[in-house]
């Protein structure tokens, strides 16, 4: 298979801050790619020199395996021969036009004329609801309607690619909801590549074919959402996709020591390393009131009780274990009960499967699958 798009060593920086440090990344033709990233990392610059928005200074960028940027070669073709779909985060449809122009535009840039007389808009609008909104001017919509407008003016060419860039953050959760289930039932059916960029992990994981996660200009991992979700590569990405909590360890002997003061041993060598860091998932962590029994080959920290938020079937819980807090996620049907009368400050227990952690030196992954621990 050929890719949609193929991006090499592209480098872009304003002024002397590099916003895109030589980024290598490809996608399949079809495939749909979220891009996750914390704010200002370079995203939306990525899409924008995807789209033929900005110039970079270095590096090349293919699309269906034709070259649109050759920094070397001084091949630049001009956005609108790129023929990708873009749908920015702010809408940006044009306030003067109805949205049967909105959506129109792209095919009126590309002169597609036949497009046009053959119902083209009118079917773009159809696909997302708005077929009885064409007559009306943007001002004229809810937010939820700019941003399903938006998205039709974005596939009415039937690109091949189409950006996302955050469509769905100004939306309400249920709206929100509602929209990805429709650009995932257009991707499926119309088959486009998609680079979509969320900070959202729900949204990441539901969308994704393959997660990229970006970091200072660069992807520090990439795989699909079950590969990532499973082997976060770095502490950073494990942060960054929710494995929220982050146990420092140091070496004491041949085992390891929290900065709570208790040890843990970790069964596999690291012979190099001091320090280490631990992460596991709020879900994998079990919560216990002090005294009762904890599971055998578990390891148990003693903490306190910080706070409590009902969540319906769930609680999220935050207790402090030493100097470290911790995220739990517990059963309501389990907890429920005594954590509603609970009070700061109450002694609790929590525990996790030593498998559950994830293990990284210096950032980098210690062959998680492996690195076991046990209770000291
Ligand atoms: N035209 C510009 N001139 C100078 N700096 C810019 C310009 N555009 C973006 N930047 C800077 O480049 C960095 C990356 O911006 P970018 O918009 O790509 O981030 P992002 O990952 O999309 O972030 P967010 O999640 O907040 O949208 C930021 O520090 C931003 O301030
Ligand atoms: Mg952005």
């Amino acid at each position: 298979m050929s890719s949609a798009f193929k991006i090499s060593g592209l480098h872009k920086a304003y002024g002397s801050n590099v916003i895109v440090d030589d980024l290598d990344l490809e996608i399949e033709q079809g495939e749909f790619l979220v891009l996750l990233g914390p704010s200002g990392c370079g995203k939306t610059t990525t899409l924008r020199c995807l789209a033929g928005l900005e110039t970079p200074e270095r590096g090349t960028i293919e699309l269906a395996g034709r070259p649109v940027f050759d920094a070397a070669a001084r091949t630049n073709v001009p956005a609108h021969q790129r023929n990708l779909g873009m749908v920015f985060q702010s809408y940006a449809l044009w306030p003067n036009m109805t949205v049967r122009k909105n959506i129109a535009y792209p095919l009126k840039v590309r002169k597609m004329k036949d497009a046009l007389a053959a119902g083209r808009v009118e079917e773009a609008a159809a696909m997302v609801d708005t077929g009885h909104l064409l007559d009306r001017y943007p001002s004229q919509l809810s937010g939820g309607q700019q941003q399903r407008v938006a998205v039709a003016r974005g596939l009415a060419a039937r690109p091949e690619l189409v950006l996302f860039d955050e469509p769905l953050s100004n939306l309400d959760a249920r709206l929100r909801d509602s929209v990805r289930t429709e650009i995932h039932r257009l991707h499926e059916s119309l088959g486009f590549g998609a680079v979509f960029v969320t900070h959202d992990q729900s949204e990441a994981f539901a969308l994704g074919d393959k997660l990229a996660i970006m970091n200072k200009g660069r992807i520090e991992q990439m795989g699909t959402p079950q590969e990532v979700f499973d082997n976060p590569g770095t502490d950073f990405v494990a942060e960054f996709i929710g494995m929220a909590n982050r146990i420092e360890l140091e070496r004491a002997g041949s085992r390891w020591r929290t900065r709570g003061g208790n040890e843990i041993e970790l069964l596999r060598e690291l012979p190099d390393a001091q320090h280490v860091v631990a992460r596991l998932w709020p879900d994998d962590v079990a919560l216990h009131r002090a005294g009762d029994r904890v599971p055998d080959h578990a390891v148990a920290l003693d903490a306190v009780l910080l706070a409590s938020e009902f969540g319906g079937r769930h609680y999220d819980v935050t207790v402090a274990a030493g100097p470290e807090q911790f995220r739990l996620r517990v059963a309501s049907a389990q907890h429920g009960a005594w954590l509603r009368s609970a009070h700061e400050g109450e002694p609790v227990v929590i525990s996790f499967r030593p498998e559950a952690m994830q293990v990284y030196a210096d950032s980098a992954p210690v062959a998680p699958a492996q690195a076991l621990a046990a209770t000291a």
